[in-house]
């Protein structure tokens, strides 16, 4: 029977110690959050990093094992060194910033190419060990760059299909990649490559034509005689889920009578605009004494990534403003304006957040997609409840009831926290609804199923060149 191969970067689920103790938990992030659904319809098989294994005794990991197995995953496990390189310098120290367009991120000596070649071509190996013709493999995501090309040498017939969960950025920027030929010949190992938004698709295009001189003809490229097709798969949630009611634990939350309550949720992920969204709110509070007292900022920032430099200093600069402004804005009468919190909450209690809050504030300065814009539209069963979404997200292409922000514009940001509190109740139902009836329609196993029938009918070709 064939399979599908689903292999990206990060297991769903993430193996860590809690006091001595193995514990398997669900991973964060769209990719995880989004993907877990289809898969677990299908009857595949994931390939991934499971975390770090190296504390486990061998009954710990004999278990642990077990448990991934009973999931359907299968581990590709990291050395020390691998995850520093590939993980930590290449993959979040220079590709991240990169397609998020954040330039003055890039180090100064970006090593790790060589390692992030490695762990892409140990990953090769154990899909291709896995491999039965007749399955489907898909790749995710940008660790993961040069897999569909060595998948293609290694595996000439396979059916492979990638995905882009992070933007594609303009050819301009993108070539400032001193491995950018490399990375495209990698991507071009697949029979279709997903993106979120047309615009992404576009960039890729201009990229290839620009650097390895293939022109598309539509949304195909001709490479070494085959055809590869690349197109946007805008993706979307699990509709399901964040539709049903709460279970009565779950909706402890309540705002207090007459609050306007603001909401962030996030990775703690310096392309999530976290500290330019809380002085925006510092703005309004600021130009708004009616409001003080009356509003409060709930926001909940799950940790990321934290052996990554740029995290932690990220992480204390938000902490900063934190403090500076609760320090700023808080009376003796009065509670704190922003109330932070550093941890990941399980979904239901996200999901009675969702529910509870007046204004919703997405804000990233990029970002592929951001799944939380569509989950937030999705558990508003209610109808009422207003979203401020950054025109640099993915999400905003499809979501134009939202009200829109730049956010590099703090003023206007602050203008739309205002405008989006003292919006009548009329035009906020009209425009959850409109937000409501595409993120339902368009749900991520749609997507799933979208981009495997794509895949399903691509034709595969002669083989790739090998890269140099
Ligand atoms: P990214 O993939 O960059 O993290 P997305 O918005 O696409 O951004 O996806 C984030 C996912 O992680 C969502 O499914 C969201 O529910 C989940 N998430 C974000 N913050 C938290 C948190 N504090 N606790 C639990 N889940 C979170
Ligand atoms: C984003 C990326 C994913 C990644 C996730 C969490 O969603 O697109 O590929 O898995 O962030 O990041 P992490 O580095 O913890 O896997």
């Amino acid at each position: 029977m064939s399979r599908l191969l689903v292999v990206s970067n990060r297991l769903p689920v993430t193996v860590g110690a809690a006091q001595g103790e193995a514990i398997v938990t669900p991973s964060m992030g769209g990719l995880s959050t989004g993907l877990r659904g289809p898969f677990e319809r299908s009857q595949g098989l994931w390939i991934g990093w499971p975390g770090d294994l190296s504390g486990l005794d061998d009954a710990g990991r004999a278990t642990v094992m077990k448990e991934l197995q009973a999931l359907r995953t299968l581990p590709v496990e990291l050395t020390a060194d691998e995850l520093r390189s590939y993980y930590e310098d290449f993959a979040n120290g220079v590709l991240w910033p990169v397609f998020h367009y954040l330039l003055d991120r890039i180090p100064l000596h970006s090593g790790g190419w060589e390692m992030y070649r490695h762990v892409n071509a140990k990953f090769a190996a154990a899909v291709a060990a896995q491999y039965r013709p007749g399955d489907t493999i898909w790749v995710h995501d940008y660790q993961l760059l040069l897999l569909p090309g060595m998948l293609r040498e290694q595996l000439p017939g396979a059916r492979i299909g990638f995905f882009l969960h992070i933007p594609f950025p303009a050819s301009e920027v993108f070539r400032m990649l001193p491995w950018r030929e490399d990375v495209l010949r990698g991507m071009l190992g697949a029979d279709l490559i997903g993106f979120h938004t047309p615009s992404y698709a576009r960039n890729f295009a201009s990229a290839v034509v620009r650097l390895l001189g293939h022109e598309p003809v539509v949304d195909e490229l001709a490479v070494a005689g085959r055809k590869v097709r690349f197109r946007a798969f805008p993706m979307g949630i699990d509709t399901e889920t964040f539709t049903a009611p709460s279970p009565p634990h779950a909706g402890e939350f309540q705002p207090r009578p007459g609050e306007h309550l603001l909401l962030g949720v996030d990775r703690l992920d310096y392309t999530k605009g976290i500290r330019r969204r809380l002085s925006a709110v510092e703005r309004v509070l600021t130009r708004r004494p009616d409001l003080r007292g009356k509003l409060r900022m709930l926001q909940i920032a799950v940790p990321s990534r934290e052996s990554v430099t740029a995290y932690q200093d990220y992480r204390r600069r938000v902490e900063e403003i934190v403090g500076a402004i609760n320090g700023r804005c808080s009376s003796l009468t009065d509670s704190p304006p922003i109330h932070y919190m550093y941890r990941g909450f399980p979904q239901e209690q996200l999901i009675s957040l969702y529910r509870a809050a007046s204004v919703m504030l997405v804000t990233p300065t990029r970002d592929g997609m951001n799944l939380v814009a569509k989950e937030f539209a999705a558990s508003r069963t209610d109808g009422d409840g207003v979203l401020v979404l950054s025109e640099f997200a993915g999400a905003a292409e499809e979501m134009p009831e939202a009200l829109h922000i730049n956010p590099f514009d703090v003023d206007g940001m602050a203008q739309a926290i205002e405008q989006a509190v003292d919006m009548a109740e009329g035009e906020r139902r009209s425009r959850m609804a409109g937000l409501r009836a595409r993120v339902l329609r368009f749900d991520v196993h749609r997507w799933a199923e979208d981009f495997l029938a794509a895949l399903a009918d691509a034709e595969i070709g002669a083989p790739l060149e090998p890269t140099p």
